[in-house]
């Protein structure tokens, strides 16, 4: 069953929205991933009746059968995207069609029921029409979406669930790392792979975290923020970090970040950052990229810049590389160059503050 017609909302009101002075006592200082706000969306599908049952309502627990499969198959995606408001006071999002889609390529990997590309837009906006209030409009701030779908079918046997639910939750949010935008330093795992060959890598599924967890742990104990992973066939080519893209930048002025692998999540800012350095005529380059190559080259100086980049990292300078027995960089290496003047020009577009050449923009609300 696919559905033809858009869906349409009921829309049931908190009846104890949290007061304005709370509110705003939450939004001045946000921190990241620790507050929601009042609603949340609901979309129930099954195979009789594909997408129906949306719904906004007050934000609160979920109540699951304990045989949902999702408790004990991890049949589970999400996706990440920010609301940046305006000067004007309206609220913009970012690309969200590219976020749509790949939350259908995440679903279609995990046998999960796709959710129309519109029908993702609408879900922010719907949540918004009531939600607006949360948006913080200091600088780096936004609203941090979190859509997810899970398979909601109580049933043990291993196939793909004949029931899912997708929902949106909406966090505001100021910068990822607790140190704002400053430089971090990142663990290289030697031990762990975050994803395989033929793997789920690709996808956006919570497995993936978690397989993430325990290295991100070691990371911590080395006094990084992130963790770096290899490629699991060669343990020799950098994929990605834990919850971002790498990209490195060369003395001649040259932007490389790994090729999409298969294993790698296709980064929505990966692809801005490249069109933004394409647009101003820097060499872009994707391919593979030796660990060694790394480690040599910010050594050597032949490269000249690492930053991290992701919705919730935006654009991080990455200032000293760690693993067993080596560090490259240096804990206190200021951000480089290149890496601020493109985070500046993607964060300018995405709050409105210069034009948007991609039409990369779409308003959320007014709607
Ligand atoms: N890689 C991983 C593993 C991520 O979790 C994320 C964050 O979403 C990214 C890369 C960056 O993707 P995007 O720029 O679409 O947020
Ligand atoms: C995002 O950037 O949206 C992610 O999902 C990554 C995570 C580190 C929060």
């Amino acid at each position: 069953m696919t559905n033809a017609a858009p869906l349409q909302y009921r829309v049931t009101r908190s009846r104890n929205p949290k007061p304005a002075a709370e509110r705003e006592a939450i939004l001045a200082v946000p921190g990241f991933g620790k507050y929601f706000t009042d609603h949340m969306v609901a979309i129930e599908w099954d195979r009789e009746q594909a997408w129906h049952d949306a719904e906004v309502r007050p934000y609160g627990p979920l109540q699951l059968d304990p045989a949902t499969s999702v408790l004990h198959y991890g049949q589970e995606i999400f996706e990440g995207i920010k609301g940046y408001r305006h000067a004007d006071g309206s609220v913009w999002t970012f690309r969200p069609e590219a976020n749509g889609a790949r939350m259908q390529r995440s679903a279609h990997r995990l046998a999960l029921p796709e959710l129309p590309v519109a029908e993702f837009t609408e879900s922010l906006r719907q949540l918004m029409a009531v939600d607006d209030d949360w948006v913080p409009s200091a600088n780096e701030t936004s609203m941090y979406f979190r859509p997810f779908m899970i398979s909601s079918e109580a049933f043990l046997g291993v196939r793909s669930a004949h029931k899912a639910s997708y929902y949106v939750i909406a966090s505001p949010s100021g910068p990822y790392f607790a140190n704002g935008v400053a430089p971090v330093s990142i663990w290289l795992s030697t031990e762990y792979s975050r994803a395989g060959r033929g793997g789920t890598g690709a996808a956006k599924c919570g497995g993936n975290y978690a397989a993430s967890l325990l290295p991100q742990q070691e990371a911590y104990a080395q006094g990084c923020s992130q963790v770096l992973f290899l490629d699991d066939v060669e343990q020799t080519y950098l994929e990605e970090l834990g919850g971002m893209n790498i990209c490195l930048v060369y003395r001649d002025g040259s932007l490389v970040t790994p090729a999409l692998s298969g294993s790698i999540l296709e980064g929505i800012t990966r692809e801005s950052i490249l069109q933004l350095a394409r647009d101003r005529g820097i060499k872009v380059v994707e391919r593979r990229i030796a660990f060694e190559e790394l480690r040599e080259g910010v050594s050597s100086g032949e490269i000249s810049e690492v930053f991290a980049c992701g919705t919730a990292a935006v654009v991080t300078p990455i200032a000293e590389i760690k693993g067993p027995g080596f560090s490259v960089g240096r804990p206190d290496a200021p951000a480089g160059e290149l890496t601020m003047s493109l985070r500046k020009e993607l964060t300018d577009i995405q709050y409105g503050h210069l034009p948007d050449p991609h039409g990369w923009m779409a308003r959320l609300s007014p709607a």
